[in-house]
């Protein structure tokens, strides 16, 4: 499996704090099955900001590390991007770029809200070729409150990635039903971590979620938001999404009551 979003550089945001932590992410990681993962640390607004060459110099001295510790998974650059109107400038100048030199971004929104500029700035990056990922949009308010919202970017050729704890409840119920309705709708694409440490609901684990995913949908199809999708991705290829499917009436309903 490939784990697109974790937070396992040590010492550049609220992920892992020290090298040891991030060898024993890689090991939980590996344990779970899990050959290929992402560093996306945040960016500048959460004290980060890591420089792209400063960031491909941590990954390689990591890999190098995990090598000497016969840590069999290999780590790939990247950063989670937080929603600005300002994201196709940041993009020129070169503070925020994408997942493993390819042109996929992955872009989160603030949990609170839902900002009125979100479907401007993603048409915007797509315009400049760029294929926008949005991270866990089950956990944003407003779209828990309007799937429509993240049916109109998916309509548009965005990807959505759902998190592995969200749904396992990690999160709350909440949370979780809105997850399990994304993924049956195939309003996400990828599952993937967003570990932040090697233990507890925001470790590196895929696997469980991915079996409550089959349930949903059928192994195939919740195997390959882990291996066939995310593969894709790094490798900078297209990516065909399953068309979505429509709301049911009773479930939604059932949701409310
Ligand atoms: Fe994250």
């Amino acid at each position: 499996m490939i784990d697109l979003h974790t937070h396992i550089l040590p010492g550049l945001d609220d992920g892992a704090e020290t090298l040891e932590d991030s060898i024993r992410m890689a090991q939980v990681a590996a344990e779970d099955g899990i050959t290929r993962l992402v560093a996306t640390p945040h960016g500048a607004e959460w004290g980060g900001g890591a420089s792209r060459e400063d960031l491909a110099t941590r990954v390689a001295e990591l890999r190098a590390v995990l090598a000497v510790r016969g840590v069999n998974v290999t780590v790939h650059p990247g950063l989670e991007i937080y929603l600005d109107p300002d994201l196709p400038a940041q993009l020129e100048s070169g503070s925020i770029f994408p997942l493993n030199d390819t042109r996929y971004l992955l872009v989160e929104l603030p949990l609170q809200s839902y900002p009125r500029y979100v479907d401007q700035v993603f048409f915007d990056l797509q315009l400049r070729g760029y294929h926008p990922i949005l991270a866990h949009p089950e956990r944003n308010n407003g779209i828990q409150k309007d799937h429509r919202l993240l049916e109109q970017l998916v309509e548009r050729g965005v990807l959505a990635q759902v998190t592995a704890g969200s749904l396992l409840g990690a999160w709350g119920s909440m949370v979780k039903k809105t997850a399990q309705v994304f993924v049956e709708r195939r309003l996400v694409h990828i599952i993937a971590s967003d570990a932040h440490t090697y233990e507890g609901a925001r470790a590196p684990r895929l696997s469980a979620a991915v079996r409550m995913a089959a349930k949903l949908i059928g192994e195939d199809s919740a195997l390959a938001m882990v291996e066939r999708t995310p593969e894709r991705i790094l490798a900078g290829e297209e990516v065909s999404p399953e068309p979505i499917l429509q709301a049911r009436g009773h479930k939604s309903w059932l949701f409310w009551r």
